[in-house]
């Protein structure tokens, strides 16, 4: 398909509206793998936009100005001409966000479906021809039916075939994630023109991934399985944060018990990490949804069984601050603590949903000093604490930040944290220095013996008094 001057026939047009952490990384993929297509990635920011025609990308995400740079301007472009890209497109991703609605009927639980809808509207305003409208944004199950029924509701003998293609990745890792998938998910309906409509979306996939890994279902399976999945991962680590209160009580490790529960090949070794408290914006919102879906259909019991999840999360950060309280003579008023990390995992500039944002705000409001350090999440955790103007700073170095410090809280589980120079930072430390690692990434006797009051989660404190 080629020419020898290394310019390719497009045979396919392919837009994405929403250009955030899921729409960007995804589309970037698979301009790069897939030079004989076409890809626009539009959005209503501008702001967003520009950054993405920029190596300055407005997220972070290891690899991913590689990929875009391989493929940008070549057969990858970032505008904000939504309807132009529609109306040349034969498929449209639609990446808008779904966050948690916020008001009336579900109020807190539902998916906030109104970008969607909108997306959807513009869609079948702006085309001439019959189109593709994939759901890469997690919707609740059923939403392909609503959209059909907006979609091909039109007197313009067009039509529109919508598909479920969840996306999988996880934030830090997307660029690894998006070129080796564990599975692609694509579902439709089982009619011809869904038949036909998933398979042009598995050729787009298997331009690089194996055909073994590419699962086909009917839509409303695909559907759910995103939300069934987020669902699944965070149970793991509520099942994991429960037990690492428990191993506080009884000199157990949760480390270890998570070690010989998950060579179990039937259980599995990740997402056993005891935490402060799993973020992202993912897990609460799907979950909340999954909540919502179960509870209209009358499933109480259901609902109930995964709202428990989420309260076994908001266990576990509520215990962190409780426990820095009550070990540092239950007052922290004026002291200053060092949160080392802000983002709700490493290699991220995300914070949404982050624990940090609860523990700092719960630490603020019993009037400690707190310090925010974090290598890449600085601006965004200036925007989750706007509403705080005293006894609050952000400081780009670690060992700034700790400077003065009664206690350091390690919040997020960047590399650099392990390397530090600890023995440097207990110095500059006021005494007796604390040390609460939410992550369990340090070497706490090490560091013990430095002559800090260390707390792992998950294990029995070691105390110098
Ligand atoms: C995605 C999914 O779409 C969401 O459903 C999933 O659960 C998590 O991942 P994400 O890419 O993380 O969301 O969201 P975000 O980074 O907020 O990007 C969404 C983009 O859509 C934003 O850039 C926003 O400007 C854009 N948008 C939103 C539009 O272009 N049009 C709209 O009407 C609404
Ligand atoms: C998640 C899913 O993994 C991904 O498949 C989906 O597409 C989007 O939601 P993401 O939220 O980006 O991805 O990150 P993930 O690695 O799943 O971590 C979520 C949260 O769980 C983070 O706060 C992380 O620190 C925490 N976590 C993870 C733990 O506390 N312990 C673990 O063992 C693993």
């Amino acid at each position: 398909m080629g020419s020898s001057r290394g310019e390719f026939m497009i045979s396919k047009r392919i837009a994405c509206i929403g250009a955030g952490y899921v729409g960007g990384p995804t589309m970037a993929v698979i301009a790069m793998k897939c030079p004989q297509y076409k890809v626009n990635v539009v959005d209503v920011s501008e702001a967003r936009i520009k950054a993405w025609q920029t190596d300055n990308l407005p997220i972070f995400e290891p690899g991913l100005l590689d990929v875009v740079r391989a493929a940008r301007g070549r057969n990858l472009f970032f505008s904000t001409e939504i309807s132009a890209a529609i109306r040349e497109s034969e498929v449209i991703f639609v990446s808008v966000n779904t966050p948690t609605k916020t008001f009336g009927e579900g109020a807190g639980k539902a998916a906030d479906l109104q970008y969607w809808e909108k997306v959807a509207r513009e869609i079948l305003r702006e085309s001439g021809s019959s189109k593709i409208v994939v759901e890469k944004s997690t919707l609740p199950v059923k939403t392909a039916q609503t959209m059909e029924n907006i979609l091909n509701a039109n007197g313009k003998k067009v039509h529109f075939e919508v598909i479920s293609n969840p996306e999988f990745l996880a934030e830090g890792t997307a660029v690894k994630d998006l070129l080796e998938p564990d599975r692609v998910l694509i579902g439709s309906r089982e009619t011809p023109q869904g038949f036909a409509a998933r398979q042009e979306i598995v050729d787009i996939y298997a331009n690089w991934v194996p055909k073994d890994r590419i699962l086909t279902s009917n839509v409303w399976s695909a559907e759910l399985s995103k939300l069934v999945a987020n669902a699944f991962l965070a149970q793991r680590i509520s099942s994991i944060n429960s037990i690492s209160a428990l191993c506080e009580k009884t000199d157990a490790s949760v480390q270890e018990v998570a070690r010989a529960v998950g060579m179990d090949s039937r259980i599995g070794s990740r997402f056993l990490n005891a935490s402060v408290g799993f973020g992202g914006s993912c897990f609460k919102k799907d979950i909340l949804n999954l909540v919502y879906i179960c509870e209209s259909y009358g499933l109480q019991e259901a609902a109930r069984y995964w709202e428990s999840v989420l309260a076994m999360n908001e266990f576990q950060e509520t215990r962190f601050v409780r426990t820095i309280i009550r070990e540092m003579f239950n007052t922290i008023v004026g002291k200053r603590i060092a949160l080392f990390g802000f983002a709700f995992k490493a290699d991220t500039s995300d914070t949404r949903e982050s624990p940090s944002i609860y523990v700092a705000r719960k630490l603020l409001e019993e009037r400690a000093f707190v310090a925010v350090t974090d290598p890449k999440a600085l601006d965004n955790a200036r925007i989750d604490l706007a509403g705080y103007k005293e006894n609050l700073d952000f400081v780009e170095d670690p060992y700034e930040a700790a400077k003065g410090a009664h206690a350091v809280a390690i919040m997020t589980e960047w590399a650099m944290y392990r390397s530090l120079d600890w023995e440097n930072i207990y110095r500059s430390m006021e005494k007796p220095a604390f040390l609460f690692d939410g992550r369990n990434v340090l070497n706490h006797e090490q560091l013990y013996n430095l002559g800090f009051n260390v707390y792992p989660l998950g294990r029995p404190p070691l105390k110098h008094f």
